[in-house]
C-alpha cells in the first residue's frame, strides 16, 4: 500500500537491536522501494546524541557496498528524538513531532495513516513504554501497530503478567510479536512445500514418519551477551521461541485459508497437544574453555556467575499427542559454541515395509533453514552401471545454484514488511505464546529446583557425551552410513 501515511518510532534506537537488525532491515526495504512514498521514522532513546552521530551509528552495520547516495537518500527520511522511557512531557514531544511530520508529508483529512511502534528494547520497559505511547501518543484515529520482541517473561506465569500488561494498553491485532525465525526463507517455505505438493502431505504422518530433529548449532559462545543468557539460558533463548515455532509449522494441520487468523490457529491447535517435557528426556551441555586455551569456557565470562549452571547446549524429545503425531518423537537440539553453524530440520521416514531389498537406509527429507538454504531427499538408487547394488543419493535443490544472483533477505525486512502490510501470519500471537510456556515451564522450574548440571562439552565440539546416541536412543532415529556425505552446493 504505497500512499499510506506512515510513521515508525523505533524506541531503543541506540541500542544494539536497531542497529544490527531494525535500521539495516529499514533501509532495505527502502532501498527495494517498499517502504510507503510518504514515510517517516523516528528514533527515540534515552541517549543525547547528534544527527551525525546518530546516523553513524543506525548505518553502522550496513554494507561497505550500499551505494552512499542511498543512504544519504534513507537518512533524509530518518531523525531522533531523545528522551526518557518514563517522563510524559517526553512523550508528548514524540506525539507532537509525529504530528509536524505528517503535515510535513502532507496529511489530508482522507489519508489512511499507521503508526507503528517498534521496541528494540529491554522487557523491563516494555510496560512503562506501553504505557506512555497509550496515554501520550496513541492516536485513535489511525492505524497502531506495536512490534515486540523476545523475551517475552522467562516462565508461564511472568509471561502472563506480561501479556496482561501489554493486553491492556493495546489489542491483540495491534501487537506483532516478533519471532525472526518465522522471517526465515526456508521457514517460510514449509508451507509452501507442504500445502503446494500433493507427495509431501501424503506421507505427512505417523504412518510414514519415524522422527523428526529440528537443529540449531552456533560456532560460537555468549561473547559480550552472557549476563543476558546467563538468566536465560538455550531453552528460553532459542528453544521454547525459535525450534517450537519451526516444530508448530511442520506439526501442523492445513489450514482452512491463508489468512494470519487461521495459520496462527493451526499452530496453537498443535501446540495445544504438546506434553509438557520431562526431564529424563532432556540432555544438557555447557561449553568450557579449549584444552589449548584457545577458546573460553561460559564461565570464563566475565559477566558469568563463575557457579553457574546454566545450559548452554540441550536436546529434548517432545510428543504431539494427536492423531496425526501419536509415536512419533520430536528431538529438538539447540546449542552454542559448537563445531559449526546450521540450522537443520530433518524428517526421517521410516522403513520401507517389505523385504525385497533387505537393511535399506531410511529416506530423510531435509530442509536447510542455514547457512545454504537446500531442501533435498535422501532416495535410494541402483548403483549405478554394472552394480546391482543399491547407494544413498539425494534428490536435491540448492537455493543459491538453483536461483541465480539470488539474495535472501534478512529476515527482518521480511517481517517488518509484514508488519507494515498488516499481516500478522508471521508473528507470535499471545494463546501461541501462553501454549509454548506451559511447554515449558515445568522442565525450565525442575532444572533449577533440583539444580541439574549440565554436562560439559569442549567449545567447537559436537556437544556433550551422548550427542549422537541420543536421537537413536530417545527417537528411534537411524543414522545413514558414515560415508554418506552431501552438502548444499553453492552458485
Ligand atoms: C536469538 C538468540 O534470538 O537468535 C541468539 O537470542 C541467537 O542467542 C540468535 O544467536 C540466532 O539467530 P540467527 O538468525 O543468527 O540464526
Amino acid at each position: 500500500k504505497h500512499d499510506v501515511l506512515t510513521t515508525i518510532v523505533v524506541f531503543g534506537a541506540s541500542g544494539d537491536l536497531a542497529k544490527k537488525k531494525t535500521y539495516p532491515a529499514l533501509f532495505h526495504l527502502f532501498q527495494q522501494k517498499l517502504l510507503p512514498k510518504r514515510t517517516r521514522i523516528i528514533g527515540y532513546a534515552r541517549t543525547q546524541m547528534t544527527t551525525d552521530d546518530f546516523n553513524k551509528r543506525v548505518t553502522s552495520f550496513f554494507k561497505p557496498s550500499d551505494p552512499a547516495d542511498e543512504v544519504a537518500a534513507f537518512l533524509e527520511i530518518c531523525e531522533y528524538v531523545s528522551g526518557k522511557y518514563d517522563v510524559d512531557e517526553d512523550f508528548q514531544r514524540l506525539r507532537e513531532e509525529i504530528d509536524t511530520n505528517e503535515h510535513a508529508m502532507n496529511k489530508r483529512e482522507s489519508d489512511e495513516r499507521v503508526h507503528i511502534y517498534y521496541l528494540a528494547l529491554p522487557p523491563s520497559v516494555f510496560v512503562s513504554v506501553g504505557t506512555q505511547i497509550r496515554n501520550n501518543v496513541y492516536d485513535g484515529t489511525c492505524t497502531n501497530r506495536v512490534v515486540i520482541e523476545k523475551p517475552f517473561g522467562h516462565d508461564l506465569d511472568s509471561s502472563r503478567k506480561l501479556s496482561q500488561a501489554i493486553g491492556g494498553l493495546f489489542a491483540e491485532d495491534e501487537i506483532y510479536r516478533i519471532d525472526h525465525y518465522l522471517g526465515k526463507e526456508m521457514v517460510k517455505n514449509i508451507l509452501a512445500l507442504r500445502f503446494a505438493n500433493v507427495f509431501y502431505e501424503a506421507v505427512w504422518t505417523r504412518h510414514y514418519i519415524s522422527n523428526v530433529q529440528i537443529t540449531f548449532k552456533e560456532p560460537f559462545g555468549t561473547e559480550g551477551r552472557g549476563g543476558y543468557f546467563d538468566e536465560f539460558g538455550i531453552i528460553r533463548d532459542v528453544m521454547q521461541n525459535h525450534l517450537l515455532q519451526v516444530l508448530s509449522i511442520v506439526a501442523m494441520r492445513q489450514p482452512k485459508s491463508l489468512r494470519s487468523e487461521d495459520i496462527r490457529d493451526c499452530k496453537t491447535e498443535v501446540l495445544r497437544r504438546i506434553l509438557p517435557i520431562q526431564l529424563e528426556d532432556t540432555l544438557l551441555g555447557q561449553y568450557v574453555g579449549t584444552r589449548d586455551g584457545s577458546k573460553p569456557g561460559y564461565k570464563d565470562d566475565d559477566t558469568v556467575p563463575k557457579d553457574s549452571i546454566t545450559p548452554t547446549y540441550a536436546q529434548c524429545v517432545l510428543h504431539v499427542d494427536n492423531d496425526r503425531w501419536r509415536g512419533v518423537p520430536w528431538v529438538i537440539k539447540a546449542g552454542k559454541a559448537l563445531d559449526e553453524a546450521k540450522m537443520v530440520i530433518r524428517i526421517q521416514f521410516k522403513d520401507m515395509p517389505n523385504a525385497l531389498f533387505p537393511n535399506l537406509a531410511r529416506n530423510e527429507l531435509v530442509l536447510q533453514v542455514s547457512p545454504k538454504e537446500s531442501v533435498s531427499i535422501k532416495t535410494i538408487v541402483k548403483e549405478p552401471g554394472l552394480s546391482t547394488n543399491l547407494a544413498m543419493s539425494e534428490l536435491d535443490l540448492s537455493y543459491h545454484k538453483r536461483y541465480q544472483d539470488l539474495k535472501i533477505p534478512d529476515a527482518y525486512a521480511t517481517l517488518i514488511l509484514d508488519v507494515l502490510n498488516g499481516d500478522h501470519s508471521n508473528f507470535v500471537r499471545s494463546d501461541e505464546l501462553d501454549e509454548a510456556w506451559r511447554i515449558f515451564t515445568p522442565l525450565l522450574h525442575q532444572i533449577e529446583t533440583e539444580q541439574i548440571v549440565p554436562l560439559p562439552y569442549e567449545y567447537g565440539s559436537r556437544g556433550p557425551k551422548g550427542v549422537d546416541e541420543f536421537p537413536t536412543e530417545r527417537a528411534g532415529y537411524k543414522p545413514t552410513a558414515k560415508e554418506y556425505h552431501w552438502e548444499p552446493k553453492s552458485a
